[in-house]
């Protein structure tokens, strides 16, 4: 999709559809009272007739109107006057951008960042639009036989009162975390047959190609030298090989770098402790955190900024077979702790805890790990935030401020050890079952013993990487609270 903004006049700007917000009381902003007096005032009286429906986001289209040099012009409500803000904002413009994917109009102008929002400026405006519309038209067809006709806006404009450099960065941001978002939901709705490990690697290593960062990918062998018991234990059974995926970044000099450690389970049957079939499909997505690893780097690098980050993704499947492991298996994580294995199915700490453990040596800033890692998250928030575990506040609180800042939120959850208990094992150092009570909880906890030589920090993103139902697939989510939280640290 190409983007740019533009001072261009919303009146004279010759373009296949213009999209401006009305209140839904009626009030017009700005733009859209200019033009609304250019075509005789068939805005004001649509609205007035009651055509566009009331909540924000709702669009409609007017074809030909008369003074305007747009072949069209989408109405887009913004909701009542009142209750203005980042939420109906963001609703307002993921409404333009559907309506623009799914129409025949070519190229558009979107006059909406022109909103005066409470606290927000323009810049953040401007980012966020050009996130909101360009991840809007994101479109996964790759497995189709027939693809079908290219539809939607390619080109959109985003019309601003002035176009100053501050905002072209904006516009690139916003874009590059779309772009992001596109891998990871990509690497996500490919089944498992094709994401494979071998696949993520494959993806990581043409990415470092592309843009010039280093790759390493660790063999079986590399980890059995490592000690990675624990991380081995789950693909043993699986016909694709275990890869662990090391990226390295460097644009900030000799700072430390922030390291993202991904789950990349790239299909969980459970294991020899099986998943029920139903929804089994959705497995699919257990690789979201190392998804969201790729997604973020691509963002970084496509942007250029001046951080080093370092990116390691455990990915290895998890099947039964003849040579999985068993309830009862006690494996020597690289740490040297050792864990009882008590249900198969809780493998998602097994695989982080050797990454955690192996990334000690970049001697980080801060660790990240990413991971749909538990149901119980889901039973907790829902699809709205993801969980949020940390073994420092300050961190904690940047990452809860950038999914505020972006609309990708969190949700803080106590890694306290009063749970502790519920991961002891009569066999091992400790289980990897926490039972039924504060499952997101015991399983954040049984990670923390693996980041104790850092700041580190936990998202579950169980609930938020992927939706069910008629929109079935991957979200994209959490690439732009990540690079929201590197463009903070960048300062940029
Ligand atoms: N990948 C799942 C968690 C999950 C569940 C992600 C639903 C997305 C949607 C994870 O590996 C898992 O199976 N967790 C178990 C842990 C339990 C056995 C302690 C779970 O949540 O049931
Ligand atoms: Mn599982
Ligand atoms: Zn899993």
């Amino acid at each position: 999709m190409e983007m740019n903004i533009s001072n261009a006049s919303p009146v004279t700007l010759k373009t296949g559809v213009l999209a401006v917000g009305a209140f839904a009381d009626g009030l017009l902003t700005p733009t859209t009272q200019a033009v609304d007096a250019a075509a005789g005032g068939k805005l004001a009286a649509a609205l007035k007739r009651g055509d566009l429906d009331e909540k924000a986001g709702s669009t409609l289209m007017l074809p030909d109107l008369p003074g305007v040099a747009a072949e069209r012009v989408l109405l887009v409500s913004l909701g009542k006057r009142a209750d203005l803000g980042d939420k109906s904002f963001r609703e307002a413009v993921s409404g333009a951008a559907r309506a623009l994917a799914g129409g025949v109009a070519r190229s558009a102008a979107v006059a909406l960042v022109d909103l005066d929002l409470p606290n927000r400026a323009a810049a953040w405006r401007v980012q966020q639009a050009a996130r909101l519309l360009a991840d809007g038209a994101y479109k996964f067809d790759a497995p189709r036989q027939n693809k079908p006709a290219e539809r939607g806006a390619g080109a959109i404009a985003l019309l601003v009162a002035e176009a100053t450099p501050e905002l072209e960065t904006a516009l690139k941001q916003g874009q590059a975390i779309a772009e992001g978002m596109a891998l990871t939901k990509d690497l996500g709705n490919h089944g498992g047959n094709v994401c494979t490990p071998g696949y993520m690697a494959q993806t990581a290593q043409a990415m470092g190609k592309e843009f010039g960062f280093e790759v390493e990918v660790l063999e079986r062998e590399d980890m059995e030298k490592l000690g990675m018991g624990s991380a081995l234990s789950v693909g043993r059974a699986s016909h694709s090989p275990c890869k662990f995926i090391v990226m390295k970044y460097n644009g900030g000099g000799s700072a430390k770098p922030v390291v993202l450690v991904g789950k990349g389970m790239t299909f969980d049957t459970g294991g020899v402790s099986l998943k029920p079939s139903a929804g089994l499909d959705e497995m699919k997505y257990d690789m979201c955190g190392g998804g969201t690893v790729l997604g973020v780097f691509r963002t970084v690098a496509r942007l250029g900024l001046p951080i080093n980050l370092v990116g390691a993704v455990m990915a290895v499947e998890n099947m039964p077979g003849g040579n999985a492991s068993r309830p009862g298996d006690v494996v020597r994580s690289m740490s040297g702790i050792t864990i009882e294995i008590l249900n198969t199915d809780a493998e998602g700490r097994l695989v982080l805890c050797d990454a955690l453990t192996y990334v000690e040596r970049f001697e980080p800033a801060c660790v990240i790990d990413i991971a749909t890692l538990t149901g119980a998250c889901v039973i907790a928030l829902g699809a709205h935030a993801s969980g949020l575990f940390a073994n420092d506040e300050a961190l904690a609180a940047e990452l809860l401020a950038a999914g505020m800042a972006t609309g990708d939120r969190a949700w803080q959850m106590p890694v306290w050890d009063d749970y502790i208990g519920q991961l002891k094992s009569n066999f091992a150092d400790m289980s990897n079952l926490g039972g039924p009570p504060a499952g997101s909880i015991t399983a954040a906890l049984f990670l923390s013993k693996f980041a104790t030589k850092y700041k580190w920090a936990h998202l579950d993103i169980a609930g938020t990487s992927s939706v069910s139902g008629d929109a079935k697939g991957a979200t994209g989510r959490p690439v732009p609270l990540l690079a929201e939280f590197l463009l903070a640290r960048a300062g940029a």
